[in-house]
């Protein structure tokens, strides 16, 4: 992995791009040193591609998809293989390395499936087509989710009230997507329409992914944006300071159960109790309806050091028991909607998931067996 030339140069308003792939290259924009420092990597093999994501260099659910199926472009693009079988097989030891970066997000397994799928697909190809035709793949994959975080801002727009008060958790904007993400995609088509809203984003704890990631996204864009800690989420409720909240998500059981960065389920829990409405913003590719509920998402546990630590300083005594969850699991009964590109999606979820699954049909690639 190396310097690259993604541009540092950040114009107030313009569009953020984490990622880009230029003459069979890859340049990510490292999250983990923003919001102070631009620096951008290239990498050049699934490995390099699997250690980004690991280590949350390149993150969120829709954008560790996208990287995923550059990934499988990247491990085959210098293949010297010279029939299917043997090309096929490259192909899934490449797929199966990307598997196993980060467990819970759907987005990455359903981009791999889709990559594995147009190999089937066209088994009857020379394999120097074969390996354009991924490399098409993956650049779908990437443009639709662009189309995809436009549309899921369109329809959540609708949604927001006029001078509303929005909270966030964690960071599902631009750094997250191929576009303009998908809670903050909601956010800035209500900001463009000229609702007049304002957003309260907490910090993330423990890699601060909304007061590193999100309040820069936000500042960037001109939205007035309040920062607070994690704790602070059920006082700014009871004083009546927020309207709604909107968040990402990382896999959606058919039951509707959530799964999204920790600290998510704390927020959906005392929005019920204040009667705020609590608003999920996925694609479809984050839904997993082979799943009867949250229980079986897997949940991915991180390194003790992102929780012991604080501005590279241990903060906590030696020898103590740490534990690590990245992601919770918000209840389908505590979610108000959630905003697909296809549309929102109310309550009961276990039918109406059914239903746009079935409206979507086979092109989709959702996780379903029909
Ligand atoms: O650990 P991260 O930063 O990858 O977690 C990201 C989130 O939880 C996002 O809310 C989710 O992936 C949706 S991004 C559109």
């Amino acid at each position: 992995m190396s310097g690259g030339g993604l541009t540092s140069k950040k114009e107030m308003g313009s569009v953020i791009e984490a990622i880009k792939w230029v003459n069979g290259r890859l340049e990510i924009l490292d999250q983990t040193r923003l919001p102070f420092q631009f620096t951008n990597l290239v990498c050049q093999t699934p490995e390099e591609v699997r250690e980004a994501i690991r280590k949350l260099r390149v993150r969120g659910a829709p954008l560790i998809g996208i990287v995923g199926a550059y990934g499988v472009v990247l491990g085959i693009q210098n293949s010297e293989s010279s029939n299917y079988i043997e090309f096929k097989n490259e192909l899934d030891t490449v797929i199966n390395l990307l598997k196993d970066s980060r467990p819970t997000a759907q987005n990455l397994f359903w981009a791999l499936n889709r990559m594995q799928r147009c190999c089937e697909r066209n088994r009857n190809k020379e394999i120097s087509v074969l390996k354009e035709l991924l490399k098409k793949e993956a650049v779908k994959i990437h443009q639709d989710d662009k189309k995809r975080c436009l549309r899921i801002g369109e329809n959540g727009a609708q949604l927001i009230r006029e001078g509303d008060t929005i909270l966030t958790h964690c960071n599902a904007g631009a750094l997250a997507t191929g576009g303009i993400g998908t809670a903050l995609g909601v956010i800035y088509t209500a900001n463009r329409e000229g609702k007049g809203i304002k957003v309260f984003v907490d910090e993330t704890r423990p890699l601060l992914q909304g007061a590193r990631l999100t309040a820069w996204e936000l500042k960037h864009a001109g939205i007035p944006v309040t920062l607070i800690c994690d704790n602070m989420v059920g006082w700014v409720m009871k004083k009546g300071l927020i309207d709604c909240c909107i968040v990402g998500a990382d896999r959606i059981a058919s039951n509707g159960d959530t799964a999204n960065k920790i600290g998510t389920y704390n927020i959906s829990v005392l929005a019920c109790h204040h009667k705020i409405p609590f608003y999920i913003a996925a694609p479809i590719s984050t839904f997993d309806l082979n799943l009867k509920d949250g229980s079986e998402i897997p949940i991915e546990e991180r390194g003790e050091e992102e929780v012991i630590n604080w501005h590279g300083k241990r903060i906590a005594p030696k020898d103590i028991d740490v534990y690590t969850p990245a992601f919770d699991v918000t209840p389908g009964e505590y979610i108000t909607a959630i905003i697909t590109e296809h549309g929102i999606i109310y309550p009961p979820y276990k039918e109406n998931l059914k239903v746009i699954a079935n409206k979507i049909g086979e092109n989709s690639q959702i996780n379903i067996d029909k």
